[in-house]
């Protein structure tokens, strides 16, 4: 997955990876920061590999998860963000990059689809608040990225959810963590 921002195209991309344009704006999400980066990454494996599935993405900011995922194969996304503001650019992001048709935009989480794959990059007190809901919209096998994470942060967080999910892979970048979850099926 390449990155740029939308005042930096035509971009050379030799590779052959899904481009995403991005204008920020006043929304987090330009695809530096380190929680972005392993979002991205795990997407990009397991969306890319697997067979197809709905995505949630919470606390979509820019909308460059929820683009990441439309363009990786998911058969639609929702993506909720709380900051109207953010939740603007994230649509105009969408349409920039041609996914506006796979993506619908809201400000509370729904309160009962379930999805082959959530990803949460917010923080941890938000984790641990809505894990239950979180959790709930994950459907059986499904996967589950929680990001935002300090190191300090995650053995809390994973408490939260130990229950229901097991943890496939723990990824850290500087002082941040993002874990991998897969839902336990009964
Ligand atoms: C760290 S940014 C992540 C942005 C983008 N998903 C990324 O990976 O770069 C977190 C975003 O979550 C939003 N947010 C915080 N609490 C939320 C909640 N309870 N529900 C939905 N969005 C929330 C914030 O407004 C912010 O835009």
């Amino acid at each position: 997955m390449l990155i740029g921002a939308t005042w930096h195209f035509p971009l050379a991309n030799r590779s052959g990876r899904e481009v995403i344009r991005l204008t920020p704006g006043m929304a987090f999400g330009t695809g530096t920061h380190a929680t972005t980066k392993s979002c991205l990454i795990l997407l990009e494996k397991w969306i890319g590999d697997e067979e197809r599935g709905r995505l949630l993405d919470i606390g979509t900011g820019s909308g460059i998860l929820a683009i990441a995922g439309a363009k990786l194969g998911a058969i639609d996304v929702t993506a909720v963000e709380v900051d109207p503001v953010a939740l603007a650019v994230a649509r105009g992001n969408a349409r920039i990059n041609g996914v506006a048709s796979k993506i619908v935009f809201r400000e509370t989480l729904p309160s009962r689809s379930r999805y082959r794959w959530v990803v949460a990059n917010v923080t941890a007190p938000v984790l641990i608040e809505l894990s239950g809901i979180v959790a709930d919209r994950v459907g059986p096998g499904g996967t589950l990225i929680l990001s935002g994470i300090l190191a300090t942060e995650w053995r809390g967080v994973f408490l939260r959810y130990r229950e229901r999910f097991t943890l496939v892979r723990r990824i850290q970048r500087g002082e941040w963590i993002t874990l991998l979850l897969e839902k336990r099926k009964k």
